[in-house]
């Protein structure tokens, strides 16, 4: 047995036709300026944005708006529109988009009251006061719409690293399965490899803790069943509705419940999308994990097996390894770091920029696992 905490406020609208409902959560929480974050544009071409301005306005909220976070967001946008949220005294962060523009908005909302935000992950300020933050989510990954991280790469020292505080749990979280209808089908599938990475970041590490693995197996399952009917039909609204509700869980709190996790293939994969910014996490994490797993498995024998047994069909640690990879080139994912843009050349430096810091509990990792590991990936 092993003694945890479980803590998770964020309250959940979840559902067909709920972001209309932004106006009154944020309205009855007493807000009546907010700082809209969004990215690209993408919610202006799928009506997202059209729905939550209206609710806005028939609850008389203001608000003020930053576009343009992009993809593996970036530290100078955040102190961008944490001077905007400054200048014009928000009361509150309201994220419309994917991960991205969610962990923008926390680290604004924390932003506001330290002197940079960069100091807080490098342990020089502490994070312990944000602004609240509100969620319209349009693409199910990452589950930052329901959890206290969020990641930013500091463009000038390739850096991307994770940060968290209770303080950024969002308020309220709109999950409308339907609105990712819109997502191009590479969106969806690297949604879905981040959300199975979530999982089994934990699900390794818990042997004896059965009812997590039970959990996990389920969450796992339903991720690979759901993203299957996508492929032959991305208009299927219950099984977007099934793999947006299992990517919340894969890292709310729930699938982790009981267990230490291990989060090395997240560190890699970082260090990855920080060098080539144009990587998708999730297809980072779709050509790491296999090869993580093929390093690491020996160590923990029983659960691994177990793992490819219950997921992929098979006692056999090759086939469920040549099941899922073949899963993933299904789904049009890469499985090799050379799909991806980077070069041999590049290996050491990956390595260096993984290793900076003590990685893995399944099996720790130094500079020399980690070059094994990419250069299985490779
Ligand atoms: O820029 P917009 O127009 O919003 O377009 C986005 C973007 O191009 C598009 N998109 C989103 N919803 C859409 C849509 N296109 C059409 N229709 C929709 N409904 O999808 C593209 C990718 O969006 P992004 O937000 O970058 O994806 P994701 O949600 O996968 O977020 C990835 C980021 O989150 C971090 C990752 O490292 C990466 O930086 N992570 C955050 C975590 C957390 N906070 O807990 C944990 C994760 O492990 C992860 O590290
Ligand atoms: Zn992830």
């Amino acid at each position: 047995m092993r003694n945890f905490n479980f803590y998770n406020p964020t309250k959940i609208l979840f559902g067909l036709g709920r972001v209309k409902e932004i106006g009154a959560e944020i309205s009855n929480a007493g807000i009546s300026k907010v700082l809209l974050v969004a990215g690209g544009g993408s919610i202006k071409q799928n009506g997202v944005y059209d729905a939550v301005v209206l609710s806005l306005k028939q609850h008389g909220i203001s608000w003020v708006e930053v576009w343009g976070v992009r993809p593996n967001p970036v530290l100078s946008k955040v102190r961008e529109a944490v001077a905007i949220a400054k200048e014009n005294e928000v009361d509150a962060v309201l994220a419309v988009g994917g991960g991205s523009v969610i962990d923008t908005s926390k680290a604004i909302a924390a932003g506001v009251y330290v002197e940079d935000i960069w100091n807080t992950f490098k342990g020089i300020e502490r994070i312990e006061k944000a602004l609240p933050i509100y969620v319209v989510l349009t693409l199910s990954a990452t589950g930052s719409e329901a959890n206290p991280n969020f990641v930013i790469t500091n463009e000038e020292t390739k850096e991307k690293l994770g940060n968290s505080s209770p303080v950024l749990y969002p308020r309220v979280s709109i999950i409308d399965p339907s609105v990712q209808m819109s997502l191009p089908w590479y969106q969806t599938a690297c949604g879905a490899a981040d959300a199975l990475a979530h999982i089994m970041e934990s699900y390794f590490t818990g042997e004896g803790h059965e009812t997590a693995l039970y959990v996990d197996e389920g969450l796992m399952l339903s991720i690979i069943d759901s993203t299957d009917r996508l492929l032959c039909d991305p208009k299927n609204l219950d099984a977007r509705a099934n793999l947006a509700w299992a990517a919340t869980l894969a890292l709310n709190g729930v699938s982790s419940a009981q267990l230490r996790g291990d989060w090395s293939s997240h560190v890699i994969e970082h260090a990855v999308s920080a060098f080539h910014p144009d990587v998708a996490h999730g297809a980072g994490l779709a050509v790491i994990y296999p090869a993580w797993i093929g390093h690491v498995w020996m160590e923990r024998e029983a659960v691994f097996h177990r793992w490819a047994q219950n997921i992929w069909g098979s006692y056999s640690m090759s086939v469920a390894l040549e099941r899922m990879r073949s899963t993933f080139k299904r789904w049009g994912l890469p499985t090799t770091l050379r799909e991806l843009g980077v070069s041999k050349q590049e290996l050491p430096d990956l390595a260096a920029n993984a290793a900076s810091k003590p990685l893995g509990t399944v099996k720790p990792l130094n500079y020399d696992d980690v070059m094994r590991i990419l250069e299985a990936a490779f």
